[in-house]
Formats: C-alpha cells, structure tokens, sequence
C-alpha cells in the first residue's frame, strides 16, 4: 500500500513536471511571435522585393522634358518610397557619362532610378550639376546612372528601365533593376 502511494506521488510529480515544461514551452513560443510582431513591418519593408517587371506605365512626352531638367514620377506604386527621377541628359552630359563609362542605363538621352539611398533609406535631392545627393549622410551618386560616387551606400540606386514609343514620343517605365532601399550590385 505505501508502495503505491510512492508511486501515485512520483506520477503527481512527473505529471505537474510536465505540464510545467509545456507551459513554459508556450510562454516562451508567445514571447518570440509577440518580440518579432513589431519589426515585421521593417522587415518587410527592406526584404520585400518589388517585382515590377511586367508593369509599363506612361511617364511624360519627350516634348514635356526637354534636355537639362528632370521629371519626378513614382513607380511601380505610389508610395513615397517608390519616389523617382526621369533625366533628360544633355549632349554634353551623355558624352560625359560615355567617357565615364556610366552610359549603359542612358535610353536616347534619357535615365531614370528610384531616389531612395541605399544606406538609411532617405530619399535623395535632385540632379544638380553630375550628382544626386542623400542629405542624410552626405552620400553622393552619379547623375548619370545611379552609382554611389561618395559616402556610406553599399549600393547604386535602383534603375528604372525605359522604352520610347518613337512614333508618338512618351516614355514608358518598364521595370527595375535592383531593390528600392536596398539598391542594385551594379
Ligand atoms: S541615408 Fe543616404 S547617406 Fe545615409
């Protein structure tokens, strides 16, 4: 008989043991999924990768840009992080990214990227003279395709590729090179 007490106690115990190690197991899985809610929004936000490739849209005239000056659209989306510059280049400047060797993105006089730095994501400034500056860390890219010049981005500025319909002359946005707030390898 105290035989089976002993036993019936050691069971109590194993049993409340395990019911423990359970809850604890619980607790700890709820801490973790409640610790990572917060931050899933930034995650998504630097690994999202935006996936435009299919998506043309219409940007503007090439008589409503005339060379020199830069028109600011948004795409894929509308958000702000989708901010970016379409460039009409001057002969000058397309000669100049030539010799530079920064001429591969450049569509009859034209290039266009997303103006979100690729270091703390802050949107950069317009063109001014061959750059695009970020005025959060000084960081400084080329006007002419996006590449960093200066300062702490690992990486270019995303390229917007571009088609002209020559026949009516609008410039279309046809897909991205690269990861906004992350930037291209390129
Ligand atoms: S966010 Fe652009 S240089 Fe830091």
């Amino acid at each position: 008989m105290p035989e089976d007490n002993l036993n019936e106690e050691i069971e109590g115990e194993e049993e409340s043991k395990f019911s423990r190690r359970i809850f604890l197991k619980f607790f700890m899985g709820v801490s973790a999924v409640l610790t990572v809610v917060p931050f899933v929004p930034m995650i998504q936000y630097f690994f999202t990768k935006e996936t435009p490739g299919s998506t043309s849209q219409k940007l503007v005239n090439i008589n409503d840009i005339p060379p020199g000056t830069t028109h600011v659209f948004f795409y894929p989306g509308a958000e702000d992080k989708h901010r970016s510059f379409l460039i009409h280049l001057t002969e000058e400047e397309v000669a100049m990214a030539e010799a530079q060797g920064k001429a591969e993105y450049i569509t009859d006089g034209f290039v266009a990227y997303n103006t979100i730095c690729s270091h703390l994501q802050c949107p950069t400034e317009l063109p001014e003279h061959e750059s695009v500056v970020c005025p959060c860390h000084g960081a400084v890219f080329s006007k002419f395709d996006g590449s960093v010049v200066s300062g702490p981005p690992p990486r270019a500025l995303p390229i917007v590729t571009l088609e002209l319909d020559q026949s009516s002359g609008d410039i279309f946005a046809t897909g991205m090179i690269g990861n906004i707030g992350i930037g291209r390898e390129t």
